[in-house]
């Protein structure tokens, strides 16, 4: 059911080079408490922190929010995080920012724990009007309004170790 190969491993690892120096850059002398958004995050947290040499200190929340290939609107806080934010330099890692739903509902959550600073790395953002109030500090790529898998994301739990990003279609029946 996989179209086509959107962004390639080559391209998220050429980028993610890039992302890391920017990180160095902004938190140089500093340390970062990295925070994913399990679990699709994880792909790209691992793979980006590895190239950043800033001390970091890693942990996760976990929010739930699709249903197949929807956004169900929904979102639920599974598990939270196992350390205190407070006067820490967070940086919120995520896989994706689709309708933004998650990332304001985290955003709320980690701002009202009085961290020092509060910013965002996405591997994708999708450029679409409801999410256009979000900022996100440290972006891989912008993308269409696509369904996409891979590199962490996945449908119904599938896909995620797809070493690229590939536009899933269910009229399709070709495979990866
Ligand atoms: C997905 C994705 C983001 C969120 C983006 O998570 O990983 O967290 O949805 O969508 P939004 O911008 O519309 O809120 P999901 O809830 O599917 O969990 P997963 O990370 O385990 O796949």
């Amino acid at each position: 059911m996989i179209d086509h190969v959107l962004i390639s491993g080559e391209a998220i690892a050429s980028r993610l080079d890039s992302l890391a120096r920017e990180i160095d850059a902004v938190y140089a002398g500093g340390e970062i408490r990295a925070i994913g958004v399990l679990k699709g995050s994880v792909f790209f947290l691992t793979d980006l922190l590895k190239r950043v040499k800033t001390p970091v200190t890693v942990d996760f929340l976990q929010v739930r929010s699709y249903a197949g290939t929807e956004s169900s609107g929904n979102i639920q806080l599974v598990h939270d995080l196992s350390m205190d934010v407070e006067d820490q330099d967070v940086v919120l890692f995520e896989d994706v920012v689709d309708t933004g739903r998650t990332l304001r509902r985290m955003l709320d959550l980690l701002s009202s724990r009085r961290p020092r600073s509060l910013r965002i790395a996405a591997l994708l953002k999708k450029e679409l009007p409801e999410n256009a109030d979000i900022r996100v500090d440290f972006l891989g790529f912008t993308i269409g309004p696509e369904f996409v898998v891979g590199y962490g994301l996945d449908l119904d739990e599938k896909y995620r170790n797809l070493p690229c990003v590939a536009v899933w279609n269910p009229k399709k029946g070709a495979t990866p």
